[in-house]
């Protein structure tokens, strides 16, 4: 009789199929919060340099990520092309992440130091100049606008009370570090340290 009056009543079955739905989620959710694998930083984890961080948030407003994904997934076709799968822990300083699943361009998550910064810039500025059937734009305009460097001591502190551990040193020093420095600087300065925390065979 009960089945009868849930399955006739549209409005009823919404409502206990979202608290259903609402608990399901919350029982797979809520347990990766507390969990050490997804909450602890993996060894050797380094926060971002104040410039790394100024380059990512470069990497996110240009959109590299409508692009390319930060993630390699544990299978063998992706760990053979970009090196050891992702682990949550690399990405426990990350804020927000920058996973991602479009890969209209390779996953970046390993790109750190598998080109020399020269190869980025001119790669950054037209990638046809060393990728020649490269379809992926040119970010010109990076190699002449400075860093803001007034603004980057906030961005530490605002990542600090997300619980990325900066020193008041590092606060204090950030503005000096990225001083002077080109968007490009910035961003080739993040990209060569994507992955390569965690000590990987490529
Ligand atoms: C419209 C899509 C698109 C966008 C946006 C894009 N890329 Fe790419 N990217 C590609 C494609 C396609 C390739 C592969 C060809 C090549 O190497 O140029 C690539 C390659 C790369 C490579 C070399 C990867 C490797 O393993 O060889 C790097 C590094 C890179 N992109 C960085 C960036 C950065 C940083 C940005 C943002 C400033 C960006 N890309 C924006 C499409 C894109």
């Amino acid at each position: 009789m009960g089945h009868e009056k849930v399955e006739t009543n549209v409005s009823l079955l919404i409502i206990l199929t979202i608290i259903v739905v609402s608990i399901g989620g919350l029982v797979e959710i809520v347990p990766l919060m507390f969990l050490k694998d997804t909450t602890k930083p993996v060894e050797g984890l380094k926060p971002y340099t104040a410039l790394q961080l100024e380059g990512r948030d470069i990497y996110v407003r240009e959109g590299c990520y409508l692009c390319h994904s930060q993630m390699i997934r544990p299978f063998r076709a992706e760990t053979e092309r970009y090196g050891h799968y992702s682990v949550a822990g690399e990405f426990v300083y990350d804020h927000p992440f920058q996973w991602g699943s479009k890969r209209t361009g390779p996953d970046l998550a390993r790109i750190g130091g598998r080109y020399s910064d020269d190869w980025h810039r001119i790669h950054l500025q037209n990638p046809r100049l060393v990728v020649p059937e490269s379809n992926m734009p040119g970010f010109p305009w990076l190699a002449k606008n400075m860093v803001d460097a007034s603004e980057t001591p906030a961005k530490l502190r605002l990542m600090r009370k997300l619980g990325v551990p900066y020193t008041d040193a590092d606060v204090a020093g950030a503005e000096a570090a990225v001083k002077g420095k080109t968007e490009m600087d910035a961003l080739v300065a993040y990209l060569q340290c994507l992955g390569t925390d965690i000590k990987t065979r490529r």
